[in-house]
Parts: structure tokens; C-alpha cells; sequence
């Protein structure tokens, strides 16, 4: 199926998922604040255990995703006023035309995904899920609007023909990018470098990344679960492509750019955009740090017995231990007294 692509930055009027109720669409301020608190913190009423691919399983991963629901409405974010320099570093950062993209496409493969699914409780959350994508487009198309940012036209998307692998490569798409986001952010925030305002006025899209990983993970592990031996198999052929296809999409694009050639979309923005929004310069090894804390913090809120993203912290905690160890060596290098 080809999406059209949107023919101007805002989107057209999201409907709210099936059970939202209407009261929370226009939520007061009062509201937001404790809707902000509760999609936070959150933990599932029935006490014991919750064994991975079982139905309290199930069960609790997707009243989660509902309970943790944040009402806000995109068209009523007041985008903060900034002064000439810091609206130049807002709008010369290059990921709006990506950004943009990456929820459309990631909209429709969530739905896609949701509308195969033959359990009820799954496919409401992705649905829903689906539909906060949609609102996170709605929030950047906002933004891009009040800041004077020009986008240019989206391609025409194609959703792939198998909605599971569309979910897959989405999912943890979003697990690689929203760990080094959570990083970026807070280097950001501490840095001063965008306005308070901006940083806070932005802050619920970011948990809610953190909220849809949370998801996905526990629907893989679940899933995992109730597959047969064969079609557990197959299935782990299917998240070895999608790591394969996803890091040949982003070592792709770094090649591009050491090559000179300005990608036109920066997928990497995430694990190479330190610099643009800090002016202090950070090294990978303490970004990574910051990435790794952050992680931590924004999930430590959830009931235990889900399950976390572990992939992409794993893969960041060995590549700064082997980073480590090459600093040391390089450090221990220099110490050396010069020899003739
Ligand atoms: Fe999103
Ligand atoms: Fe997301």
C-alpha cells in the first residue's frame, strides 16, 4: 500500500484512539500536569508474578500503555518565544525533515501492524500507539510552523507487504533512537544551550518514546513466548535482518557524510547530534554515560516486572568498556617518555 505523503507540515485532525475518552481531549492544565505525573509512574495492580508470554503478561503491558496515556493536545502547546540565536540553533539542526518522516512511517506501520493482530488487548496498544506517533507529528509540524522551519515535501511512503516486519524494524528503530535522544536531551537541558522553556515544552514527547519501547519490548518477549520451535526460529532470523537492515541503514549514511556527501535526511542525528545541541564539547564515551543514566531514570518509574530495552544499553555499555580500555591505552601512550 503507498501512503501519500502529507502535502504541507501540519497534519490533518488525529482522531483520539478508540478509548480515550472525549473528557481528556481537551484536558485543562491541571490535567496535563497529573496526566505528565501518571504517565511516569505506574504500576500493575495485580500483585505475584507476571511470567513473560502469559496473559497477566499481556495483560500488564498494555493497561500500562492506556493508564500511562498523556492527553495532551498538540494544538494547544505554546511554543516558547526565542531570542534570534537560539532560534538559529532551533532551525539550522538537521533532523526536522526526518523527523517528521520517521513518525509518519512510523505511524502507519504501527497501524498496519495493529490491524493484523488477532488479540484484542495487543492491538489496541499498538494501536494506540500508532495513534501517539500520528500526535507526535502533529506536535513537530506545530513547531516547525511556529519557528519558521521549511520542510521539504515527504516522499511517498510503501508500507512493507509483511505488517510483523514493519512493526519489528519500527520498534527497534525506536529502541536505537530513543536511548541516544534520552542522552541528547538531557546534554541539552544541562547545557542551557535551548531555552528551559523549549526543553520542558518538548519533554512529554520524549517519556512517551520512552513509553512505546517499554511496549515493544514486552510485546517481543511475549511474542517470543507463544511462538512454536520452528516459527521461534524464523522469527529470530527476522530480528537478526532487522539489526542487519539497521545498521546497514545508518553505516550507510555515516559513509555518506565522511565521504563529503550531505546526506539529504540524517538518520544519525541521534548518535552523532552531540554537538548541535550542546556548546560544550561532550566526548562519545560521556555521552554515553549520560545515555546510559538517562535510560536508567526514565524507566525506573515503571512496575519491575516489565521487561526493559536491553539491547541498545547493552551494545552502549560494551562499546564503552572497549572504549574505555582504547582511551586508557592511548592515554597510556602518551605518558611514555619519547625515546630517540
Ligand atoms: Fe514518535
Ligand atoms: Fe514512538
Amino acid at each position: 500500500m503507498v501512503i501519500p505523503p502529507s502535502s504541507s507540515p501540519a497534519s490533518p485532525s488525529l482522531e483520539p484512539p478508540d478509548q480515550v475518552s472525549p473528557d481528556l481531549i481537551s484536558p485543562t492544565g491541571a490535567e496535563i500536569d497529573a496526566a505528565d505525573r501518571r504517565a511516569r509512574e505506574w504500576v500493575f495492580q495485580a500483585s505475584g508474578a507476571l511470567p513473560i508470554g502469559s496473559d497477566s503478561h499481556r495483560d500488564a503491558s498494555c493497561r500500562m500503555f492506556s493508564d500511562t496515556f498523556n492527553p495532551y493536545k498538540p494544538s494547544i502547546i505554546a511554543w516558547p518565544k526565542l531570542e534570534p540565536d537560539a532560534l538559529q540553533r532551533l532551525t539550522s539542526l538537521p533532523i526536522w525533515d526526518i523527523a517528521v518522516r520517521t513518525e509518519t512511517k512510523a505511524r502507519a506501520r504501527m497501524l498496519a501492524y495493529a490491524a493484523s493482530v488477532d488479540d484484542p488487548a495487543w492491538r489496541e496498544a499498538i494501536g494506540r500507539n500508532g495513534w501517539e506517533e500520528g500526535r507526535h507529528k502533529e506536535v513537530l509540524s506545530n513547531l516547525v510552523a511556529s519557528y519558521g522551519i521549511s520542510l521539504a515535501p515527504e516522499p511517498p511512503d510503501r508500507l512493507p507487504d509483511d505488517p510483523e516486519w514493519g512493526y519489528l524494524v519500527t520498534g527497534y528503530s525506536e529502541c536505537i533512537d530513543s536511548f541516544f535522544a534520552f542522552g541528547l536531551f538531557e546534554v541539552a537541558r544541562r547545557s542551557g544551550y535551548f531555552p528551559a522553556a523549549l526543553v520542558d515544552t518538548f519533554e512529554p514527547v520524549i517519556q512517551e518514546e520512552a513509553r512505546h519501547i517499554l511496549l515493544f519490548a514486552n510485546w517481543l518477549a511475549w511474542h517470543r513466548k507463544r511462538l512454536g520451535v520452528w516459527a521461534r526460529i524464523r522469527f529470530e532470523f527476522r530480528v537478526a535482518r532487522a539489526w542487519a537492515f539497521l545498521a546497514w541503514e545508518r553505516i550507510g549514511l555515516a559513509r555518506t557524510m565522511e565521504g563529503g556527501e550531505q546526506p539529504a535526511t540524517d538518520n544519525n542525528f541521534t548518535l552523532t547530534g552531540s554537538k548541535a545541541v550542546s556548546d560544550v564539547d561532550i566526548s562519545p564515551l560521556a555521552l554515553m554515560a549520560v545515555c546510559l543514566s538517562e535510560n536508567e531514570r526514565r524507566f525506573a518509574g515503571y512496575d519491575p516486572r516489565l521487561l526493559r530495552p536491553t539491547t541498545t544499553p547493552a551494545l552502549a555499555r560494551l562499546a564503552a568498556r572497549v572504549g574505555r580500555l582504547f582511551w586508557r591505552g592511548a592515554a597510556a601512550e602518551a605518558m611514555k617518555p619519547a625515546t630517540s
